[in-house]
């Protein structure tokens, strides 16, 4: 009773009653059903209230965590550009929570994992994993595999379960089908409780060339260390069916969620009655295919403003090197074509509030998102950037 009252957070009363009601429940004690459902493969541990699933992954990763941040920590802790083993020195982010939300990292077939194979390929900036080390973090990620859900098993088309970060998510819809890559669904989360979750800014993001047809996004939730199955209560998006035109990304019906089935620490997937990509409209025929809401509005001020510091720190990857960034977001044409990259970055823009553009938040040196560049850990380099830029959305958005 008294850590459960010692880790409630006093968030997001502006949700009224709804937070009211989760605040009620947050410390009742609870017998879950995932916890007792007979699918379980991890088993039940029972009686420790609702993360008492026998799953030891948090154990194995403290029993390593301080001989990988002294082999990896140099380069890879919060303040350097892919900062995925958090901050070891104060917990904020806890190194743990930074490493099972990397994307890519915790899979269930353990050995595809990115952190065993990324550090041990030419592609690698930094050091190998040495022997042992790497031996360890095998038996730890096999061990948190088994508290993956084997999705390719589910009828529908449900992405990778993954642990959302509390902050910005982008989740990439390749884990589906590679048909998808590029194409994501983001976010941001915040608990309110440590029982339940807000997603709020839910937006779906085609690729430039390719749009996407969803029909009934279903968010479920799994227990931390467990694969058992727990569909949101309220199946908030049931009368969502929505298409999204090449370059043009939306709404996610309306855009907020709140789960009242999170429990800290879990993992999240989301399933689809449909998902499906859609192709263009012939830009050649009738009247070119900048309609409205995908040209750009200011392309002198983008000129003036954002092609220079866009070159300078984002296009090494989203220009065309790294097909990963740039199937994401792809600023490959602003040499020649400023005016097509302006399109295609106003969806990564909130005019309403500039600060809070994906752009921003997901290289913020400062922040805890999953993204490969956070400008060398300077904050200095990315207030200027924010500056060069905000001059641009103001117009963009005026
Ligand atoms: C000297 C600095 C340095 C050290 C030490 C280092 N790395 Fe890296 N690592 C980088 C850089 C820079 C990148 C990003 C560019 C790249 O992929 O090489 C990176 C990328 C990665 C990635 C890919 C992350 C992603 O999502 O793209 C993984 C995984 C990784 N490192 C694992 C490790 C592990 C494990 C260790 C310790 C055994 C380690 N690194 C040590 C510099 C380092
Ligand atoms: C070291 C390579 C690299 C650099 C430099 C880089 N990015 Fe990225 N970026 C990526 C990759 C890789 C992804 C796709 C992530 C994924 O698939 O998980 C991405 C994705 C994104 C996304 C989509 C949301 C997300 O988090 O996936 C945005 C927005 C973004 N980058 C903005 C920028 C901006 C702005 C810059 C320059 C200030 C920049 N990036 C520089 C590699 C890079």
């Amino acid at each position: 009773m008294s850590r459960c009252a010692a880790r409630m957070k006093l968030k997001g009363l502006t949700v009224g009653m709804l937070t009211i009601m989760s605040l009620q429940n947050a410390c009742e004690d609870d017998a879950q059903p995932w916890n007792t459902d007979p699918k379980s493969t991890t088993g039940s541990g029972g009686g420790g209230g609702g993360e008492a699933v026998n799953n030891h992954g948090e154990q194995m990763f403290r029993a390593l965590q301080n001989e990988i941040v002294s082999a990896c920590g140099s380069c890879h802790t919060t303040g350097t550009d892919t900062p995925f083993l958090g901050s070891p020195e104060d917990d904020n982010p806890d190194p743990y929570v930074s490493i099972t939300s990397w994307p890519r990292f915790v899979v269930k077939d353990a050995v595809t994992s990115k952190l065993l194979t990324w550090p041990n390929s030419a592609e690698h900036a930094g050091s190998k994993t040495d022997a042992p080390l790497e031996a360890k973090i095998q038996a730890w990620l096999e061990e948190e595999a088994k508290g993956v859900a084997d999705v390719s098993k589910e009828t529908k088309p449900t992405t990778t379960p993954f642990k959302p970060v509390m902050g910005f998510n982008a989740i990439y819809l390749d884990s589906i089908d590679a048909k998808f890559k590029g194409m994501a669904i983001t976010f941001t989360a915040d608990e309110l409780t440590p029982k339940s979750l807000s997603i709020v800014d839910l937006t779906v993001h085609p690729k430039n060339d390719l749009g996407l047809a969803l029909k009934h996004p279903l968010f479920s939730f799994y227990a931390q260390g467990s694969d058992v199955v727990d569909p949101d209560p309220i199946d908030s998006f049931s009368n969502v069916e929505e298409n999204y035109e090449a370059g043009e990304s939306g709404s996610l019906g309306p855009g907020t969620v709140i789960l009242t089935n999170w429990r800290s620490g879990g993992k999240l997937s989301i399933a689809f009655d449909v998902l499906e990509t859609i192709e263009p409209f012939d830009p050649g025929a009738g009247g070119g295919g900048t309609g409205p809401g995908s040209g750009c509005v200011a392309p002198q001020e983008f000129m003036d403003n954002a092609v220079g510091p866009l070159q300078a720190n984002c296009t090494g990857c989203h220009g065309g090197n790294n097909t990963t960034a740039t199937n994401a977001v792809d600023m490959s044409a602003l040499g020649d074509d400023p005016e097509t990259t302006c399109g295609q970055l106003r969806n990564r823009v909130n005019f309403g509030n500039p600060a809070q553009s994906q752009l921003f938040i997901t290289t913020n040196p400062n922040g805890n998102a999953t993204h490969p560049y956070k400008f060398n850990g300077n904050g200095g380099t990315f207030n200027n950037f924010v500056n060069a830029l905000t001059a641009w959305i103001e117009q963009e958005g005026a």
